[in-house]
């Protein structure tokens, strides 16, 4: 089988840099080009042996990639996605789908018009505990699922904030974190129907968030909610109880709670209880932990793009996805606004109805 050619744009950034390396782990995958406008960004491609670019659209024409993964900004996810479209190249673009929801619906439309792969980087989608769950739930061994509780409660150090855009809007646990939580509680729960939410910086005093408090009803009418901090000695977070991301040791607690009327669900444990009589709290709970193999979420995803360029497998996270969970983020910061719930459809609509400047003529 040849590898498949897959260039990376920002790839001396911090997920830059991951992707690069599970392309090289990947016998399936080969870096074929590396773009980046920082400094360091050439060294890096010079000591790999990979062909550097500065120019993004240089590198498309010259190499002629078989697919490509944007890690830059979010602001420029939608503009060099719509380029890579518009050469017919399959594309990974990393979470969120891009930084307001007027662009991200213009790159949907765009996908679906051309016809072109774009797999949206919800990396957790691709976790073996969440896909086991999803089955556990879809058996429908929990019975209806009736209430969800997520949590990101963990601290991050002084020193991750000394980076001046940390502490500024966009740089706090909703966008950076609680994307993740709302996203999987999509995926195990269904579709978010409205939320309320409210927002504090009572603990650090940045401009931006350190922790929030979101209710939310999803369409089923299961109710949930979810509760972030970075700000607090504590491990409820998937990051640190997953076992999933290298770069924490894993704390065997958990982060997620998904309670039906027959059966609970705790992840990332996959703590399983139920009793099948349907007696109550006299008649105790039966207990087992579901068994799983485990896998680096992130690699898993790259290795599932690598088969959608190859036409062996649909993207798993379209765009229309992908802009539904921007608009659960959009929803949260706009009711921490307002103090309003916020319906998703609607919010989705507005852009729909109005879209903003930056929608048209995103393309330079
Ligand atoms: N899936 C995940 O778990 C995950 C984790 C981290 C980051 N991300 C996402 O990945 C993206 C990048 O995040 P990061 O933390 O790696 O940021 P970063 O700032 O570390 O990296 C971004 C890179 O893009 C480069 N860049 C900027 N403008 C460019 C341009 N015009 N052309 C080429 N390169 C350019 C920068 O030089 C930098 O190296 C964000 O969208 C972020 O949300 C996803």
């Amino acid at each position: 089988m040849t590898a498949v050619r897959i260039a990376i744009i920002g790839a001396s950034g911090a997920i830059g840099v991951r992707h690069v390396g599970f392309l090289q782990k990947n016998p399936a995958t080969e870096a074929c080009a590396l773009v980046d406008t920082a400094p360091q960004a050439e060294e890096l491609a010079r000591r790999n042996g990979i062909p550097f670019f500065a120019d993004y659209r240089a590198m498309l024409d010259e190499v002629r990639p078989d697919g490509v993964i944007i890690a830059t900004p979010n602001r420029l996810h939608v503009p060099m996605a719509l380029d890579c479209i518009a050469r017919g190249i399959p594309t990974l673009v990393e979470k969120p789908i891009a930084d307001e929801i007027g662009p991200a619906l213009e790159l949907t439309a765009a996908a679906e018009s051309s016809g072109v792969p774009v797999l949206i980087g919800h990396h957790r989608r691709h976790s073996p505990i969440v896909q086991r769950a999803v089955e556990v739930i879809k058996a429908g061994e929990l019975g209806q699922v009736v209430s969800a509780v997520a949590m990101h409660l963990r601290r991050k150090s002084d020193a991750y904030f000394k980076a001046q855009w940390r502490r500024e809007e966009g740089g706090g646990p909703l966008l950076i974190n609680g994307i993740h939580e709302l996203d999987t509680l999509r995926v195990l729960c269904g579709e978010i129907e409205e939320l309320q939410a409210t927002t504090s910086n009572a603990a650090r005093g940045f401009a931006v968030e350190d922790t929030a408090a979101i209710t939310m009803r999803f369409q089923n009418g299961a109710l949930g909610t979810l509760t972030l901090s970075d700000a607090v000695q504590a491990s409820w977070a998937w990051e640190l109880s997953s076992g999933e991301d290298v770069r924490y040791a894993q704390e065997l607690t958990n982060a997620f709670l998904i309670c039906g009327t027959k059966g609970s669900l705790a992840l990332p444990t996959l703590d399983l209880c139920w009793n099948e009589r349907g007696g109550g709290e006299a008649d105790p709970l039966l207990r087992k932990r579901l068994p799983i193999v485990p896998a680096d979420p992130w690699y898993v995803e790259v290795d599932h793009f690598a088969k959608v360029i190859r036409g062996e497998e649909k993207p798993l996270v379209t765009p229309a996805d992908g802009v539904r969970t921007l608009a659960a983020i959009e929803a949260v910061k706009e009711s921490a606004r307002t103090r309003a719930w916020v319906r998703i459809d609607d919010l989705i609509d507005r852009h729909r109805t109005q879209p903003s400047p930056r929608q048209t003529g995103t393309r330079s």
